[in-house]
């Protein structure tokens, strides 16, 4: 088992679960059985983040360009995520868990909508780890937003071109409220952002794992723990200055 400092955990985890299909194509299934099985990691990652004080894990689970997918692919996807919220949503206020949701959240069809209002609903007064779920999600999508936020905002007065600052602009985010990720995991091996959290990101540790989703487990949770903790964060500074011992 990975050795992991409870001390320096990442405060936000975020999640590129990706490999769903090519799990279930090693194993002559159907691509909707790999997600099926993408579901029971859903779970088992939340459980051990929970357990281990993780304060917000944020899993891509819809991007906007996954619409394009076969029909009944997205069907299937979308049936997974009511169920999933349907059946978790108590477990979650059970274990404290607040579920958030950021994307285009009005693309979703209205049963599933629906539901993921209940359940956040329902979870609104955990405090214990926010599960963010990234639903018809794109980050260019989500700065073009901002910036027409903005662009309102500035309009009606309400701020001036001055005062808008870094801070300030993510007030304008999906992901107001939110720190930025600190580890960002990719499953199955591809070095790509794939339009994931593009602002939030800047500063993020990266970590990519040849293991597919369906895989992925607390054990492989616990290892990009352990090499995100192997890492010096420099944040554009020198090791001296981090440490220290320069003026
Ligand atoms: C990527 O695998 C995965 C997705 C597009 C969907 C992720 C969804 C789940 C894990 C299940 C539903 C989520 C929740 C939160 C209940 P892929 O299909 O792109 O795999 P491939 O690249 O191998 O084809």
């Amino acid at each position: 088992m990975e050795e992991i400092d409870k001390e320096k955990l990442p405060h936000h985890i975020a999640i590129i679960m990706d490999g769903n299909g090519r799990w279930a194509k090693k194993k002559s299934l159907n691509r909707i059985s790999g997600h099926i099985k993408g579901v029971n990691a859903v779970r088992e990652v939340v459980t051990a983040c929970r357990e281990l004080g993780i304060k917000v894990l944020t899993l891509y689970a819809f991007s906007i360009e996954n619409w394009k997918r076969p029909a009944d692919e997205v069907r299937a996807l979308m049936e997974l995520l009511k169920e999933y919220l349907k059946k978790e949503g108590d477990e979650m206020v059970q274990n404290n868990i607040r579920l958030n949701a950021i994307g285009r959240l009005d693309d979703l069809p209205p049963d599933v909508l629906t539901t993921l209002r209940e359940t956040i609903g329902k979870t609104k007064p955990c405090d214990g780890m926010i599960l963010n779920l990234a639903l018809s999600y794109g980050g260019r999508s989500e700065i073009l937003h901002a910036v027409q936020g903005v662009l309102f905002d500035l309009q009606k007065g309400k701020i001036k071109l001055e005062e808008m600052t870094v801070p300030r602009f993510h007030e304008y985010l999906w992901t107001h409220g939110l720190p930025d990720p600190d580890l960002l995991i990719r499953t199955s091996g591809e070095f790509r952002i794939s339009n994931f959290l593009l602002w939030q990101i800047a500063y993020t540790e990266l970590y990519v794992t040849d293991t597919l989703w369906p895989d992925f487990d607390r054990k492989e949770l616990l290892k990009a723990i352990a090499d995100y903790q192997s890492r010096e964060r420099r944040f554009g500074l020198t090791s001296e200055q981090l440490n220290g011992r320069e003026e």
